[in-house]
């Protein structure tokens, strides 16, 4: 059966082209003139991604076809090669071929390479722009030493739902926050430009919405309107992109009944057409052929053929295009001329990185070694992790604990973890040169302190008989710790949860020990949100850690003691129940909002929880306290061309340096779409000696005040918005009102 491609993605293709044709014109001519040479099948094997998993073990029959399809010029790309070794042996088969067509190697290096930063969500929480693009630079510099060229990530899926259990690879719920955190990420990752030897090619990804999957369970279909996809979901792609990304990746899931790949209206009108994208587009692993079982294509060449025709460049792993995209071409079902502009798209890139003059020009013994055993990475990432640790709660003055105490116990299932440190989407573990968190006590508590240790038991905790030693240890100490949460491997792909609780029995640990007068101060570790109410309730102080990485167990040491003053903010709101999810601060108003808990009949409650999270979006505390005081106005209005500047005053009023990201948010009150309740639109993360303080400023303009109208247009409509100024979503310290006027 002939596919129906539609008019308008050949245009769009062909208009593509002709947009680049203003880049630097020896790179189109090369293009040029290396796709004249090219056969319709090699053609087709650049756009084939195979994993090379297999090329580490023995030379099986597999292994030896591979080899031979590089050599034959039938494969573009492979993913999972690392190290100078292996990569430098698939390139000389490459070279081996008749157009001698160098490879990518893609990797997914997610929060580092061999130097392990926290998972992204965690880095997230620094809300520290600077640290974050510093992470990917140095996780860029490992890989690309290492012989990679390409990175699977950012991934920049907003996600509302701490059941999946992806969301911790993203920056959490916040469409704002998602794109200053992605642009950071790109920047990292690639440096000034292309071609840079310790720079490799971000992927924005997944394009789309995959992290809007129904029910929070992986891979399953979303449901969206087109508002809330342009408003919410698509930004942070789009900040990608224009941080230069020089990849997209699509998405395994279908959004209002189309699978992502297969998806012409978000790879060829949005991204290739309106935004201009000059990239590739890779599938995710499989996903060509997973629309078959989606049901949306019958077979793997009818899947090839709506995959290509959709905009979907590069096919990984479901060998889709190699084994039927020629043929699909032969048959008409598919226009050579989208094959081409693939083909082009995946060319560019090769030429843009150097390749075509130097194929081994990534793959360096000596820079690998001196990448891989620089210090500074680890001390990048002992600091950037203790910038990413929230401090939940502190009562009773709990932290930072006292020097100088006679015994702390360290309990806890997680308390002498070491890979679970280090999260999912590890490249090359070193867990063993790591320092668990009582490693890290032991290493700062000082000569005069014994540090004792006890598991209580495993992560799983299903068996208490552990308990007692635990008891034991913290009975005799002056102050207790206690290290709960997920193993590494609860949270990342494939791994929702439909119970987002500590794990097993371990906040029966935390109340035993309560139930002896220890109350410990408890330090978290998990890849998402969790609730845990009886430990909200009752510790006088809560340390949120996610996993932090290779220094992680240093970083909440530093924590822990003082020596670094938390400043992390949640980038994603805490439930106080599996029944509020999906639960993000940005929500609309009803009609029938509850404005007095006392009265919720009739209103937009539950009756059984309150609506509001357990902790808020922005949340986090410190060890100081700030103080924001003197809003000013440049103006109270402004004109739709015009700006104006709001100022306040913060000051550190407390005993110890530290820092505040301060957050902007906004109200529209009256609009022809409704607008959510609050919106964040700025942040500055400020560090302030005790007794200082410092004038902040944020610059409003029209972009600040606009929305996508019901045509969805960005707009800004005249009226009045009230400006909100705090150092949570939940705790507004200032509040102004402003008028844009009409144009
Ligand atoms: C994930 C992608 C990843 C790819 C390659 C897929 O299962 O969804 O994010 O980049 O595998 O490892």
């Amino acid at each position: 059966m002939r596919h129906v491609w539609s008019a308008a993605a050949l245009v769009l293709a062909l208009g593509a082209a002709q947009v680049v044709a203003a880049e630097p014109v020896d790179i189109e001519q090369r293009i040029d003139r290396l796709l004249g040479q090219m056969t319709l099948d090699e053609k087709v094997g650049q756009l084939n991604q195979l994993s090379g998993k297999e090329f580490t073990g023995p030379a099986t029959d597999k292994v030896r076809s591979m080899e031979t399809e590089i050599r034959n010029g039938r494969v573009g790309s492979m993913l999972n090669i690392k190290g100078v070794a292996d990569t430098r042996r698939l390139q000389a088969l490459a070279l081996q071929s008749r157009l001698k067509i160098p490879l990518l190697f893609g990797l997914d290096v997610i929060h580092g390479y061999q130097t392990v930063f926290p998972v992204p969500l965690g880095e997230s929480a620094s809300w520290d722009l600077e640290a974050i693009e510093e992470s990917a630079r140095i996780a860029a510099r490992e890989a690309a030493a290492s012989g990679i060229h390409w990175t699977f990530a950012p991934m920049v899926d907003v996600g509302r739902d701490p059941r999946w259990g992806r969301v911790m690879e993203g920056a959490g719920e916040d469409s704002y926050l998602g794109t200053r955190i992605a642009a950071a990420r790109v920047r990292g990752f690639q440096g000034r430009q292309l071609g840079g030897v310790e720079s490799v090619m971000a992927t924005a990804k997944h394009f789309a919405t995959y992290g809007a999957a129904i029910a929070g369970r992986d891979y399953n279909a979303v449901d969206m309107s087109d508002h809330l996809l342009h408003e919410t979901y698509l930004p942070p792609f789009k900040a990608a992109l224009d941080a230069g990304a020089a990849t997209f990746m699509n998405a395994f899931n279908t959004l209002n009944g189309i699978p992502a790949t297969g998806h012409e209206g978000l790879q060829r009108d949005i991204l290739k057409g309106a935004w201009g994208f000059k990239g590739f587009v890779v599938s995710d692993w499989g996903s060509v052929r997973e629309m078959v079982v989606h049901g949306y294509a019958k077979d793997l060449p009818d899947a090839a053929a709506k995959a290509l025709v959709a905009g979907s460049d590069m096919d990984m792993e479901s060998n889709a295009y190699a084994s039927s995209l020629a043929a699909q071409v032969k048959a008409g079902t598919v226009p050579v001329a989208l094959v081409d502009d693939a083909v082009r798209r995946v060319l560019r890139k090769k030429f843009e990185l150097g390749l075509f003059d130097d194929p081994y020009r990534f793959s360096d013994p000596a820079r690998e070694r001196a990448a891989l055993s620089d210090p500074r990475h680890r001390q990048a990432a002992r600091r950037i992790a203790a910038r990413s640790i929230v401090l939940l709660k502190n009562e009773k003055g709990a932290l930072p604990l006292r020097r100088g105490l006679g015994t702390i116990a360290v309990i806890g299932p997680l308390a002498d973890a070491r890979r679970d440190l280090e999260g999912g989407w590890i490249v090359k573990s070193d867990a063993a040169n790591l320092a668990s968190l009582v490693d890290a006590v032991r290493e700062q508590a000082g000569p005069g302190t014994r540090v004792s240790y006890a598991p209580g038991c495993d992560v799983a905790c299903r068996d208490t008989a552990g308990f007692k030693a635990a008891l034991e240890a913290a009975a005799k100490a002056d102050a207790v710790v206690l290290a709960v949460g997920e193993s590494w491997d609860m949270s990342g792909e494939a791994k929702s949860r439909a119970d987002i609780g500590l794990p097993g029995r371990q906040g029966e640990l935390f109340e035993a020990l309560r139930a002896i007068g220890k109350t410990p101060v408890v330090v978290m570790m998990a890849g998402r949100p969790m609730i845990f109410e009886n430990v909200a309730e009752q510790a006088d102080a809560i340390l949120y850690a996610w996993f932090p990485g290779s220094e992680g167990g240093r970083a909440i040491a530093d924590v822990l003691f003082g020596a670094v003053n938390p400043s992390a903010k949640l980038p994603m709101s805490f439930p106080r129940s599996m029944g509020q999810l999906p639960i993000s601060y940005q929500q609309y108003e009803t009609g029938r909002p509850v404005r007095d808990l006392k009265n919720i009949v009739y209103k937009s409650a539950y009756i059984d929880a309150p609506n509001t999270p357990r902790y808020a979006f922005g949340h986090g505390l410190s060890y100081t306290k700030f103080a924001y005081s003197d809003l000013r106005l440049s103006a109270a209005s402004m004109t739709p061309s015009g700006k104006l500047t709001l100022s306040f005053t913060l000051a550190n009023t407390g005993p110890m340096a530290g820092a505040e990201v301060v957050q902007l948010y906004l109200r529209d009150p009256v609009a022809s779409v409704v607008r959510p309740v609050k919106e964040l639109k700025g942040f500055q993360r400020i560090e302030l000696q005790p007794g200082q303080q410092r004038t902040v400023s944020f610059t409003i303009e029209r972009d600040t005040l606009a929305f996508f109208n019901r045509k969805l247009e960005w707009t800004a409509e005249a009226g009045q918005f009230e400006l909100m100024v705090g150092s949570a979503s939940d705790d507004i310290r200032l509040r102004q009102t402003i008028v844009l006027d009409a144009p």
